[in-house]
């Protein structure tokens, strides 16, 4: 389905600005500075409410319950945990860091996922301490440190166990996970999977839940989804027929595509929802038994489009390309310190001149950041009107997953803020890095 990259509340003033939540852009710059990553609250908790809805009704037509993960990594605050606590998702986790700020956040350890393929004992001790209900366990290391940990602590470990499926879907090598030769999750093919379900099953202090997958991100297509169920559901019915046990869980994993560019596919969570049930639904028809309770974690498909970056423009140029066009380099006040996305996966985004309207013709453009290499590209290709001047704000569309959380300091840069916008009020969500903090990260002689 074609979509557009931009939030729901995007609109333009009669001036020609941009305005997003109610506020007129310009007025966020001068009260909150650029770059500046703005959440639409409304379009972020409208997108988790869809996966919600949408996921619930599809699988409770086949008597089946859903729950909704909101893969966190793609961006997280204690306030956006709280939204989604308040609004009944629950929250998938992949760091000590990500649980303590959704912990902050009010979101009851029992609604929270623990991921990672190479979990430390210090997040293990805590997710265990705090109550955590679900632990995704990853290899057999894991199963054996986390039985040990229990122990010591006296407590019992809720666990899926992370399945590698074969399945191999999503946008960019690195952001594909359940092929064979990477590094996360306990391969079907090789029984790997059976044999850790069996070690979990038998192991003293592990409660086994289910079985848990992600085949990857920014997945366009519904097949991928289909497969990866299929596969989830026939080795759930070989290990309860191999030991009489039941799997009451079963995870789908998050990786539904959004568009980052105007007129670009993305997955609608409505159609993914039913063709993800009748699959399920077939291949329960062909083992029979009882159905699990499911669950997935979408990340980006809630964050993503919900969230813009602001920009003011400093430098512009035009240079010649050897066909004998050219092309303008506009230099924005961030880059890749706080968008690594292009750079890391050669991923397309969508700019616009925010601040004004413009009758300049469009002319090819390159917008780029303030950081010293020059692969700082934000948006490689995108057509710009040919007056575009320093002082000017761009946004930039659907960098809300994956846009702040993955923000470095290099060159000593300072993150970004990100406020929250709706009903025409900001609310700051993380506030900007300052000097003061980069001295006081630093350790002087
Ligand atoms: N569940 C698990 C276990 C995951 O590892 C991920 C993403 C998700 C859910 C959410 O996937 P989503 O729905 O957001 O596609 N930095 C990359 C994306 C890496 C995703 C890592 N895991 C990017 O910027 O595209």
């Amino acid at each position: 389905m074609p979509a557009s990259p931009w939030s729901q509340t995007v609109a333009r003033e009669a001036d020609g600005a941009l305005r997003v939540g109610g506020l007129d852009v310009r007025d966020l710059a001068a009260e909150h500075g650029t770059p500046l990553y703005v959440v639409d609250e409304q379009d972020f908790r409208a997108r988790a409410a869809a996966f919600r809805d949408h996921f619930g009704a599809a699988f409770a037509r086949h008597g089946a319950q859903m729950d909704v993960f909101y893969a966190s990594k793609a961006f997280l605050s204690s306030q956006v945990a709280g939204w989604m606590n308040d609004d009944g998702l629950c929250l998938d986790v992949a760091s000590l860091g990500e649980l303590e700020v959704a912990l902050r956040g009010g979101m009851p350890a029992h609604r929270i996922g623990l991921h990672g393929n190479n979990k430390q004992v210090d997040e293990l001790t805590r997710a265990l301490e705090v109550g955590v209900g679900r632990i995704i366990v990853d290899s057999f290391t894991e199963i054996e440190v986390l039985n040990g940990l229990a122990a010591s602590l006296g407590r019992r470990a809720p666990v899926l166990v992370r399945v590698t499926t074969g399945v191999h879907a999503g946008g960019h090598e690195y952001i594909a996970t359940s092929h064979e030769d990477q590094k996360f999750g306990l391969s079907l093919a090789t029984g790997a999977a059976l044999e850790a379900l069996r070690a979990c099953h038998e192991a003293d202090h592990l409660d086994l839940l289910g079985i848990h997958t992600h085949i990857g991100s920014q997945i366009l297509s519904i097949d991928a989804f289909r497969a990866s169920a299929d596969r989830m559901l026939r080795l759930r019915a070989q290990f309860t027929e191999a030991t009489g046990a039941d799997l009451p869980e079963v995870d789908l994993g998050g990786g539904y595509a959004i568009a980052y560019t105007q007129g670009a596919e993305a997955l609608d969570p409505a159609d993914a929802a039913v063709a993800i049930a009748d699959a399920v639904a077939s291949v329960m028809g062909d083992h029979g038994g009882t159905w699990p309770h499911f669950s997935i974690e979408p990340g980006r498909a809630i964050a993503g489009p919900a969230g813009l970056t602001l920009y003011s423009v400093g430098v512009v140029k035009q240079v010649s390309l050897e066909d004998g066009g050219s092309r303008q380099y506009v230099a924005v006040d961030g880059g890749m310190s706080d968008n690594p996305r292009t750079i890391m996966y050669g991923a397309e985004y969508e700019a616009t001149l925010a601040s004004r309207a413009s009758e300049a013709p469009a002319t090819l453009s390159r917008v780029v950041g303030k950081h010293c290499e020059s692969g700082d590209i934000v948006v490689r290709d995108v057509d710009l009107p040919s007056d575009v001047e320093r002082g000017d704000l761009l946004a930039v569309a659907a960098t809300g997953a994956y846009g702040r959380s993955m923000a470095s300091t290099y060159n000593n840069a300072l993150r970004p803020a990100v406020v929250a916008v709706r009903d025409g009020r900001s609310r700051v969500l993380v506030r900007r890095d300052t000097i003061a903090d980069l001295l006081d990260w630093d350790v002087p002689a």
